[in-house]
């Protein structure tokens, strides 16, 4: 079977995208990444791209006259990629509402926290200092408000006391790089659908859709 053709889009790290490259590493994954957008010329997840031999572009906004031209440059891109499918992963800029909707339901974007609870930057800080006692991540469709649409997958991360943002950043991390490839793979097997601004997930009921969309539960 033909493996969906994927885009991930970066700006720094790239422990997520790693994450991606080693799970479509396997033949068996349903998903290829074809190439790996930074918008960050220095961006360490450039490096990764590289040694998995998947080819890069940088398209660095700063050198753009407005965010018209960089939507435009990004579409070039990936349409010379043939990408289907784009994944957000660290990608740090916000994207123009058209190109926003051109990708409706075939863009995904990674976020450190129980969406819809702590949208936007600087989480586990807001987490830790909100008190709540589970955090943790999520993985949706993108919608041009930030950090908003249907879920696909969550996992769950308890505070612990003592925590501060660093260590909470790492434990919820490690669940990113378990239920970002999740995600992927559930969206390539044609298993996830949008209707009515929910994402659903075919052949999982019950117990087995809790074990799948929040691993650690
Ligand atoms: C992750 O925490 C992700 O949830 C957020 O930005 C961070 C990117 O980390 N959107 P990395 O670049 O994938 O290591």
């Amino acid at each position: 079977m033909a493996r969906l053709r994927v885009a991930v889009l970066i700006s720094g790290r790239g422990s997520n995208l790693q994450a991606l490259i080693d799970a479509c590493a396997d033949p068996a994954f349903p998903a290829e990444i074809r190439l790996v957008i930074s918008n960050e010329p220095g961006a360490e997840g450039l490096a990764r791209a590289d040694r998995a031999r998947i080819p890069t572009v940088v398209i660095a906004h700063k050198q753009l006259p407005d965010r018209a031209s960089f939507d435009a440059a990004m579409d070039r891109a990936l349409a010379n990629a043939g990408a289907e499918l784009i994944c957000l992963a660290g990608f740090m800029r916000m994207l123009g509402d058209a190109f926003v909707e051109r990708w409706r339901d075939r863009m995904i974007n990674i976020h450190p926290s129980l969406l819809p609870a702590f949208k936007g930057l600087n989480t586990h800080e807001r987490v830790i200092a909100a008190g709540v006692r589970f955090t943790g991540c999520t993985v949706h469709f993108v919608r041009p408000a930030m950090d908003e649409g249907p879920i696909v997958v969550q996992s769950a991360v308890a505070v612990l006391p003592g925590d501060d943002a660093a260590r909470l950043a790492e434990r919820v991390l490690s669940q990113e790089h378990k239920i970002y490839p999740l995600a992927l793979r559930l969206i390539a097997e044609g298993r996830v659908s949008v209707t009515d601004e929910r994402a659903h997930i075919a052949d999982a009921i019950g117990p087995a859709l809790t074990a799948l969309t929040n691993p650690t539960g």
